[in-house]
């Protein structure tokens, strides 16, 4: 784009800007991530800004929102839904600050109201005498479409208000798609082969969009309220805080987000976004950022609005979690079971907060769902430290003659063959412990924490000991000396005879870790825990045949056959009894583990963060105490663990009224049951 000329370069943002446009609003498909889309608009914005005179009427700057769609009955909203200013940074939201005690002519601190952004689609409700009668969407923040009978299907919505709530009264909020329901979604659009949905708020607003709200109902959709209409104030009520129009919507039935708080001053502020910006992983719904409002309903109207933009609420946006970049290559990495990850190598790109340069592609059914070409350009995301993923290509931008992605037949590390069961998605490489990388993760694997949790024994030094051939199978690493680990590159005496005072204390562990750590497929922490519970001994373990193992509880004929194979392979047998005979591997007497399984039959769910330890080590010890770890709330849960940051789950428990009890609640118990929490770490 030629940025000397300006006229040049605003016809060029202009229609770029409507191409996007309209794939996002009209087609529901956008091809760029939105702060994308917001770089290009504030960038068109800024010229139109400096050349006033080149501002057209149909610049994209000149609405707010989309255009209605023809489809959909046109609603005009009696007074117009509003955007929101944005910032960054704390000084620019104290600068927002001082702006609105200059307009307030103030120096007194004024109390805001602090809630979670939602990152879905505005809707307005209209209700009468209590009744739904009228759903829309935003639009161009005048006119919007008529989506009542999709609306009528979202459970989160009531279609009459509970109280005594004025009438008309209009309610505005965000209609979003829960972050498990998009997950759920696209794995069932996968399984059958049907298209799926690129993030959350393309899901909420595709399925709004519908036609037939039969296809709405069956979509995972909730909704948060955070407005009334700014019309008329409704007769008999005269609210004269936010906060008290959020505690009114409540009462008569309105879902409010449960994040929302009174903050008194803007340091205050600055900390809920802060602190907000932590949670955000946990929370079950997408939010690109926080709002802040002043809560007092006269100062609002004082302070007003300009350009479609109240001037007394600030978005405060956190890091965007998508971006699109573009795909150098496909790599094929190897892990511990022999499986064959195709990694995406791509365009360095900022994301989520990070610069990401690789992304999972899962396996080539997921290459071949996205249609991926070397070159391509595509959308990421990544949220919270969850692996990068590839969320779609965008098909107009491929270049011309893009190779496509193909699985080697021979292992990129050892040149075994590459395998592909029948019915199995991955395929692997047959070079067993022969390839150099299964040989690698399967050594991390058993130094992991919820393996044998081997002190210091981290990747950098499982690649030297390989390396300097100083290890073979997992039992050599207890053979090491000093001197061996202490002639390595960056070892010391002094490390290398903690690195083997670590791999002493590795051996008083449980059988559960034990079995975990032999890093059998399809054997994770639960399933070890069960065979543990179940076989209490190594030879009991090793005779057992498939149906025995089916017999166990959560163990299918997949599992129970890989468990049967993998004893059944001589080396991995010997490899076992060395570790536990030999090398002296050992845990306590089965005898006393069935005393020491008090929550046996139990079910607990971690959620929210823990300050004391890592939710991986609370979940060993539950384990170990015989207890089953869920990773969602039901009606068969026993307890919820609900540290700092505890969002739907929490919601969910208290919903069903299961017990929910904080970080110091759960040490009283783990106290009670003689475990104290200074044990956690120990095995
Ligand atoms: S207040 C006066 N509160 O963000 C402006 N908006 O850029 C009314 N949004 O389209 C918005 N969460 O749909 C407000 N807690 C929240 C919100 C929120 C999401 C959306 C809203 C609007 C956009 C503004």
């Amino acid at each position: 784009m030629d940025r000397s000329d300006p006229r040049a370069e605003i016809a060029a943002l202009r229609e770029e800007l409507n191409y996007h446009r309209h794939r996002y609003f009209v087609l529901d498909d956008p091809e760029i991530a939105d702060a994308e889309y917001d770089a290009l608009y504030d960038r068109l914005a800024d010229l139109e800004a400096t050349h006033p005179d080149l501002v057209t009427p149909d610049s994209p700057t000149q609405r707010v929102g989309a255009a209605p769609s023809t489809q959909f009955a046109q609603v005009r909203h009696e007074t117009p839904m509003l955007s929101l200013d944005k910032c960054t940074s704390t000084s620019e939201l104290a600068a927002w600050e001082e702006r609105c005690r200059r307009l307030l002519a103030t120096d007194d601190e004024l109390t805001y109201f602090c809630e979670p952004k939602i990152d879905g689609v505005a809707v307005s409700l209209l209700y009468n005498d209590g009744l739904l009668v009228r759903a829309a969407t935003r639009g161009d923040g005048e006119t919007g479409e008529d989506i009542t009978a999709n609306v009528r299907t979202i459970g989160a919505i009531p279609l009459r208000l509970t109280g005594a709530a004025p009438t008309p009264l209009e309610v505005r909020g965000e209609v979003y798609m829960p972050i498990s329901g998009f997950l759920e979604f696209n794995r069932r659009a996968q399984e059958a082969g049907e298209r799926t949905i690129v993030n959350p708020r393309n899901g909420a607003a595709g399925s709004l969009r519908q036609l037939d709200p039969a296809i709405t109902a069956t979509r995972p959709l909730s909704m948060f309220c955070y407005s009334i209409g700014d019309g008329p104030p409704a007769a008999g009520w005269r609210p004269t805080r936010h906060s008290e129009v959020m505690a009114a919507l409540r009462t008569w039935g309105l879902r409010t987000n449960p994040r929302g708080r009174l903050q008194g001053d803007l340091g205050a502020c600055a900390d809920y976004v802060e602190a907000l910006l932590a949670e955000r992983d946990d929370l079950d719904y997408a939010i690109d950022g926080a709002v802040i409002k002043v809560d007092d309903l006269a100062l609002r109207r004082t302070l007003g609005q300009i350009t479609r933009k109240p001037r007394w609420a600030i978005a405060y946006k956190y890091p965007s979690e998508e971006a699109s970049t573009v795909l150098r290559a496909v790599d094929f990495q190897v892990g511990r079971t022999g499986a064959i990850t195709p990694v995406a190598k791509l365009e360095p790109v900022f994301v989520g907060g990070v610069t990401v340069s690789n992304a999972t592609l899962h396996n080539m059914d997921e290459v071949s769902r996205l249609d991926l070409k070397i070159g391509d350009t595509v959308l990421i995301h990544r949220a919270g430290d969850v692996i990068p993923q590839v969320m779609k290509v965008v098909e107009s931008k491929r270049p011309r003659d893009a190779p496509t992605v193909a699985m080697p037949s021979e292992c990129p590390v050892c040149g075994s063959a590459i395998v592909q069961e029948e019915g199995e998605a991955v395929a692997r490489c047959s070079g067993g412990l022969r390839c150099r990388a299964q040989h690698r993760e399967r050594l991390r694997h058993f130094a992991s924490r919820q393996a044998l949790d081997i002190e210091g024994l981290g990747d950098k030094l499982v690649d030297q000991l390989l390396a300097e051939g100083l290890v073979g199978s997992p039992a050599d690493l207890y053979r090491l000396t000093v001197d061996q680990v202490a002639g390595l590159e960056r070892m010391g005496a002094k490390s290398a005879a903690n690195l083997l005072a670590a791999l002493d204390e590795s051996k008083r562990t449980t059988f559960a870790r034990f079995i975990h750590a032999l890093g059998i497929r399809e054997v994770g922490e639960t399933t070890a825990a069960t065979l543990a519970k179940e076989f209490r001994t190594l030879s009991a373990l090793i005779a057992a045949d498939e149906e025995t193992l089916q017999e166990v509880e959560d163990v299918g004929p997949i599992v129970a056959s890989r468990i049967a194979t993998f004893f059944a392979d001589e080396t991995n047998r010997t490899l076992a009894e060395e570790l536990h005979h030999e090398i002296g591997i050992s845990w306590e007497e089965v005898a006393e583990a069935v005393q020491t399984e008090p929550l046996a039959g139990q079910t607990w769910v971690l959620t929210g963060s823990l300050e004391r330890m890592t939710r991986n080590e609370a979940k060993a010890i539950l384990l170990e105490l015989g207890a089953r770890v869920a990773s969602s709330v039901s009606r068969n849960t026993t307890v919820v663990v609900a540290g700092p940051g505890a969002g739907s789950k929490r919601g969910r428990a208290e919903e069903l009224g299961i017990e929910i009890v904080d970080e110091a609640g759960f040490a009283e118990r783990l106290a009670g049951l003689g475990r104290p929490l200074g044990d956690a770490l120990a095995p």
